[in-house]
């Protein structure tokens, strides 16, 4: 299983992509959890790409399709993938078709802004594994811990109101266009020697639990 979830900042790819890679023990390409364990190490990649992140804007397309295209040689991306937050903006998905990265599926989580929101200000993370929570929808077993480790939760920098409404500004600026993209692709057919991924779009109001199901539904 090879697949794209694709969504705006805070639609749940995160929590949905945890069972979609346990159930199908594949693992989760987050470049946002890429960047900040990069951030946290004080790389120079992280040094880079924090000003961006903080900002609410885009890391800049070479650093991040380096990262990926890395970390696409490692073993365990043998038997599929689940990229989580990424591609995000035209040239990076040009840049996987050129590099004959196959997907399968590209599936869609849709979530109303106002709901979004709601959403983030709520949520809290395990920064070492990128579990995430919400402090009402989906809390933790222990208030302030994670579940499986016990280490304690953070509320992310970028996860400020002002921070919050600009990454759903540049989501509608250059990650909406993927939407097209990808439904293009699927009616013209092989590319670069690629089958076109099939799209599903589900809804991504309603419990984590229901979203759940309708994303593995999608993926039959
Ligand atoms: P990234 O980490 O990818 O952030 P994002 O896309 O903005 O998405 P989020 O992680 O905020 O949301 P999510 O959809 O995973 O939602 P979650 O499951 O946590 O990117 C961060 C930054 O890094 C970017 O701004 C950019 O600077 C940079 N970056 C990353 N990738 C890049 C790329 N490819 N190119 C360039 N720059 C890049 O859920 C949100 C909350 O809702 C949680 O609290 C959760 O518990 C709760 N929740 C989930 N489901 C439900 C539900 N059904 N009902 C109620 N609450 C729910
Ligand atoms: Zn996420």
């Amino acid at each position: 299983m090879r697949l794209i979830l694709l969504g705006a900042p805070g639609a749940g790819k995160g929590t949905q992509a945890n069972y979609i890679k346990e159930k199908f023990g594949i693992p989760q390409i987050s470049t946002g959890d890429m960047l900040r364990a990069a951030v946290k190490a004080g790389s120079p990649l992280g040094v880079e790409a924090k000003r961006y992140m903080d900002a609410g804007e885009l890391v800049p397309d070479a650093l991040i399709i380096n990262l990926v295209k890395e970390r696409l040689l490692e073993a365990d991306c043998k038997n599929g993938y689940l990229f989580d937050g990424f591609p995000r903006t035209l040239p990076q998905a040009e840049a996987m078709k050129e590099a004959g990265v196959a997907i399968d599926y590209v599936l869609e989580i849709d979530v109303p802004f106002d709901e979004i929101i709601v959403r983030m200000s709520g949520r809290r993370t395990h920064p070492q594994s990128g579990r995430t929570y919400h402090v009402k929808f989906n809390p933790p077993k222990v208030e302030g811990q994670d579940d499986v480790t016990g280490e304690p939760l953070i509320q992310r920098e970028d996860d400020k109101e002002e921070t919050v409404k600009k990454r759903l500004d540049v989501y509608v600026a250059q990650t909406k266009p993927l939407v097209d993209y990808y439904q293009q692709w699927a009616q013209r057919g092989v590319e670069n020697g690629l089958s076109a991924p099939q799209y599903r779009r589900i809804s991504g109001l309603g419990s984590v639990d229901e979203i759940r199901q309708r994303v593995f539904d999608a993926l039959k």
